[in-house]
């Protein structure tokens, strides 16, 4: 039976990525999730395998050396899937060293203690061990409105701490490719949106303040682009690459659907006329009048869009959900789901939101 090692997997990307995996694998594979859970880690996202034989669950950080090192001594690991990040770019414009500490020095130790664990005296690797780095399309910076899109080779450019930490962590995982001969991908994704997604970002804070009849705060002209993939079609990219990419390459993702953020804030408004019934008292609070233009974030990128004919060609994957699909499984999940969104609003995320937007 093979073992992953999936670290952040409590978070949106990661513990979709699980769901995934045990829906295609079942029991044929064996899962070990690292996470610390901060504050965008959530148990309950994967409760129902909590008591799964094959999988376990381990509260701990990517930067402790003891511990990561015990995960691979005692386990004979074959994959591992990088995702634990700190992965908010807001919050890293009002907090920069902590995206340091997790994003660059955590995956500097677990590409050392994955090192350690797997490489031979002679240098080379047991055939089947391989470790994947989840990053994102923002270390490429922003391209203009009027056209261009993000390649492979397109060079690094990130504007905010937190591209700026995933910047260093890619290059530490090339680094490793190359000295090393360390066994490894890098895949470079455009926005996510799905179930579990922390409501910190654009589109669960909006389906959230939307229910709730609160302002929709879009930042500056709300004309900012973004390529919207569906989390699902992202999981399912990993795991091909794991399975049939080529070893040391970098693989864009995106979703061909390239959005101005105005655009998206009304196309929820309207799902979710369209879904709630006529009787839900939440309906009368979702209108375009809650719709409030915002100071813009600092560093604002103007445009991504990614180039994915890279990953067609080599494992043949192209995105599955439109998104007017996503969108609306998206709004039906999060509208099924009230008590997941009292769970993670409550407390902490209520100081959150009043820090970050009681000025703005
Ligand atoms: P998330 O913030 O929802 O989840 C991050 C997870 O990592 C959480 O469960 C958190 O508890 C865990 N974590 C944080 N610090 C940790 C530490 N020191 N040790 C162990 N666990 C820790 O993030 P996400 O949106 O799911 O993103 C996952 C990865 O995908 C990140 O690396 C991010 O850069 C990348 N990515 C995200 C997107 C997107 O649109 N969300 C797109 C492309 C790439
Ligand atoms: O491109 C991939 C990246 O996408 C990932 O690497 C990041 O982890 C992920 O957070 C995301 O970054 P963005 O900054 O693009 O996502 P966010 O949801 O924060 O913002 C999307 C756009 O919406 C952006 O142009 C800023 C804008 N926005 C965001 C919020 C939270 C608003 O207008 N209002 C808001 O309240």
């Amino acid at each position: 039976m093979r073992t992953y090692l999936v670290t952040g997997g409590a978070g949106f990307i990661g513990s979709n990525y699980i769901h995934y995996m045990f829906e295609k694998y079942g029991g044929d594979i064996r899962i070990i999730n690292l996470d610390a859970l901060t504050y965008a880690g959530n148990p309950e996202n994967l409760k129902e395998f909590e008591n799964a034989e094959n999988y376990t669950f381990v509260k701990g950080d990517i930067c402790d050396r003891e511990l990561v090192t015990k995960i691979f001594a005692e386990n004979d690991i074959d994959r591992v899937v990088h995702f634990a990040a700190e992965s908010h770019v807001d919050r890293s414009i009002v907090d920069p060293g902590v995206f340091v500490q997790t994003n660059v020095l955590g995956t500097a130790n677990m590409l050392n203690c994955a090192r350690a664990a797997w490489e031979k005296a002679d240098g080379s690797y047991p055939e089947g061990k391989r470790f994947l780095h989840v990053s994102t399309d923002e270390v490429y910076g922003s391209l203009p409105e009027d056209g261009g899109y993000f390649y492979e080779t397109t060079p690094y450019a990130p504007h905010s701490p937190y591209s700026a930490s995933k910047a260093g962590s890619d290059m530490l995982v090339r680094a490793y490719m190359d000295t090393y001969h360390f066994p490894a991908n890098i895949t470079n994704c455009s926005n996510n949106y799905g179930p579990y997604q922390f409501p910190e970002k654009l589109i669960p804070l909006m389906i959230n303040n939307a229910l709730h009849g609160k302002k929709l705060p879009v930042y500056g002209d709300g004309k900012n682009v973004r390529d919207w993939l569906y989390v699902r079609d992202h999981a399912r990219a990993i795991d091909l690459v794991q399975e049939e990419g080529k070893l040391f390459e970098t693989y864009n993702v995106g979703g061909h659907n390239e959005k101005q953020n105005i655009e998206i804030v009304e196309i929820i408004i309207d799902t979710l006329l369209e879904e709630l019934p006529v009787d839900d008292p939440r309906r009368a609070n979702v209108s375009r009048d809650l719709i409030s233009y915002v100071e813009d974030r600092k560093g604002h990128d103007r445009r991504y869009a990614i180039a994915a004919d890279k990953i067609r060609e080599a494992v043949g994957w192209e995105p599955e959900t439109c998104f007017k699909e996503g969108i609306r499984l998206t709004i039906r999940w999060y509208l099924a789901h009230g008590e997941w969104m009292e769970h993670v609003t409550s407390g902490d995320y209520q100081k959150y939101y009043e820090s970050m937007y009681a000025n703005r």
